[in-house]
């Protein structure tokens, strides 16, 4: 049993799991995608463990789902010689192919990803503890983006489809695919931030490496062979195991173009410093963030609550994007902390499918005794939990806590804490909070809740030149997803959204010429011939 009996109760015994939602275990997958075939594995596994604890006996016990492929470094290189064979020197079918043809194995793929939904939502749940809810919404929303994708490249052809003359030159100019992508996503969006990469790198025609994040990796299985059916051998091929053994020999390889990550600044760090020609290796990556919100005396206290609850805690506070710290004026902080409270502590904890759940079990391992140290330590620094509910573990579950006052000698004041605690800091001048943001590693977002449009412009203008969004009375967000994302400092390298993902995985190449009579008429007869598939007029309808 437990001290939080309301807690424990809450985690499932086998027979009251929906049937909707129950799975078949053990789900041991062992194939995985290289070179166009869907390979058997026979060697060590790694067991995949649930957040989900099940109940029995009086006790919780760990839920084994399954096991996937633990591959070695000749595996890991054997995935990274078929990129390179598909990519061969920028001569392969794949980064040749015109962008129709590429289109077409896209929708190919999202039409069969389609078909496999409800496994990969349910696997959501399963592996990363999300909820029904927001798992059928990365779902949708990451087929949302391919379509999107698919719609920006016509565009972008369309505009790209036409020569230009300057100075008596003339040039057609297009995005051509840096060649061999390494892409890695992150357990709290394994789907989607796997795919916000991996899907713009291939539709530009560049061969793709990707390893699923150690949490959310069953859910890849459904998606493989749609992978090995839509694209030609060699352009998509996957490793599994541990990220330490398969990743490094690629990056050492030096046959790496392009890098898409999304974690912590110090995996991206030590792995691009393993890469032997740096400025050979284009990185995109999407990493830590302490995004903070800056509630001045004039907010609208519910709305400023509402929405720190929101952005705060969504997903039990593991998004990059979420709200990190809090700064509140201390004219209105005691107000706002009494509506943060009731807020945090109306959140109901349960399962993933449970209707109306909000918090519900972490996939790190150690994750709540982890959350509760961080109490602990700005407790000792003269902080308190400020919702009854508090900072209350179980296995899996911790409540979500809201800490007051945080001083700055905390791991919560600068730590991404990524998880349900809500550190909360009173200021007396709003140079307080803008010092901080100054001082801070990370540079992703912040939010404002305020009223006087000069108090508010006054903050923009600093911040703006901090952050990459200054969001206005409303949480910190990634979407919509055309708006751009991206950080400075340790938050980010590269700019993601649907059409900056297509020029990130791309280079701009021309062909020029003076615009001679008989450099035209080769021009002529190349375009009317169809004797090249970069020189091209054709129009995408
Ligand atoms: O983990 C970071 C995600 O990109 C956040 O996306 O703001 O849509 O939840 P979101």
């Amino acid at each position: 049993m437990t001290d939080h009996p309301d807690l424990f109760t809450l985690f499932p015994a086998a027979e009251e799991i929906p049937a909707a939602h129950r799975l078949t275990l053990p789900l041991d997958q062992r194939r995985w995608l290289v070179d166009g075939e869907l390979r058997t594995w026979d060697g060590p596994v790694q067991s995949v463990v649930s957040p989900i604890r099940l109940r029995g006996g009086g006790a919780l016990s760990p839920c084994v789902l399954g096991s996937v492929p633990s591959l070695s470094e000749t595996e890991a290189l054997g995935a990274l010689d078929a990129a390179v064979r598909a990519w061969d020197c920028g001569r392969g079918a794949w980064p040749t192919m015109p962008v129709e043809g590429r289109i077409r194995c896209v929708e190919e793929f999202v039409f069969r990803m389609g078909e496999r939904r409800t496994e990969v939502i349910n696997l959501l749940m399963w592996e990363i503890g999300k909820t029904l809810k927001d798992s059928e919404k990365e779902f949708d929303r990451t087929v949302e983006y391919v379509r999107d994708t698919i719609e920006a490249l016509k565009e972008l052809d369309r505009a790209s489809s036409r020569f230009t003359i300057e100075q008596g030159i003339l040039g057609q100019i297009r995005r051509a695919p840096l060649g061999v992508t390494l892409c890695m996503g992150p357990f709290n969006y394994p789907l989607n931030e796997t795919f916000t990469t991996l899907i713009p790198a291939l539709i530009m025609g560049n061969p793709v490496v990707f390893k699923p994040p150690k949490h959310g990796v069953l859910l890849f299985g459904p998606l493989l062979e749609a992978f090995r059916s839509a694209f030609p051998k060699g352009v998509v091929n996957t490793v599994y195991g541990e990220g330490r053994i398969v990743i490094p020999p690629l990056m050492s390889s030096g046959r790496l173009d392009a890098f898409a990550f999304i974690g912590t600044s110090r995996v991206a760090n030590q792995l691009k410093q393993q890469h032997p020609k740096p400025h050979h290796l284009r990185s995109v990556l999407g990493l830590d963030a302490k995004n903070p919100a800056i509630v001045l005396p004039d907010a609208d206290l519910d709305l400023a609550a509402a929405e720190c609850v929101l952005g705060a805690l969504s997903f039990n506070g593991q998004r990059c994007t979420a709200l990190k710290i809090l700064f509140v004026h201390s004219s209105v902080a005691e107000k706002f902390l009494e509506k943060l409270a009731a807020g945090v502590d109306a959140l109901r904890p349960g399962m993933p499918w449970t209707p109306g759940a909000a918090i519900t079990p972490l996939p790190e391992e150690g994750k709540t005794e982890k959350l509760a140290a961080f109490v602990d330590e700005a407790r000792g620094f003269g902080a308190r939990v400020v919702n009854p509910g508090g900072a209350r573990a179980c296995e899996s579950l911790f409540t979500p806590a809201v800490v007051y006052p945080v001083d700055r000698r905390a791991r919560l004041w600068n730590e991404e804490q990524f998880g349900p605690i809500v550190p909360v800091v009173p200021f007396g001048d709003v140079a307080e909070p803008l010092e901080y943001v100054v001082e801070s590693d990370f540079g992703q977002q912040v939010s404002l809740f305020g009223n006087d449009p000069k108090a508010l412009a006054r903050l923009i203008d600093p911040l703006v030149n901090q952050v990459c969004r200054v969001n206005l009375n409303s949480q910190c967000q990634r979407g919509p997803d055309t708006f751009p994302f991206t950080g400075r400092k340790d938050s980010a390298e590269g700019t993601l959204s649907v059409t900056d993902a297509l020029r990130v995985f791309t280079i701009r190449t021309l062909v020029a010429a003076k615009a001679t009579g008989p450099n035209k008429a080769i021009l002529k007869e190349i375009l009317e011939k169809s004797h090249s598939r970069f020189l091209s007029t054709d129009f995408i309808f």
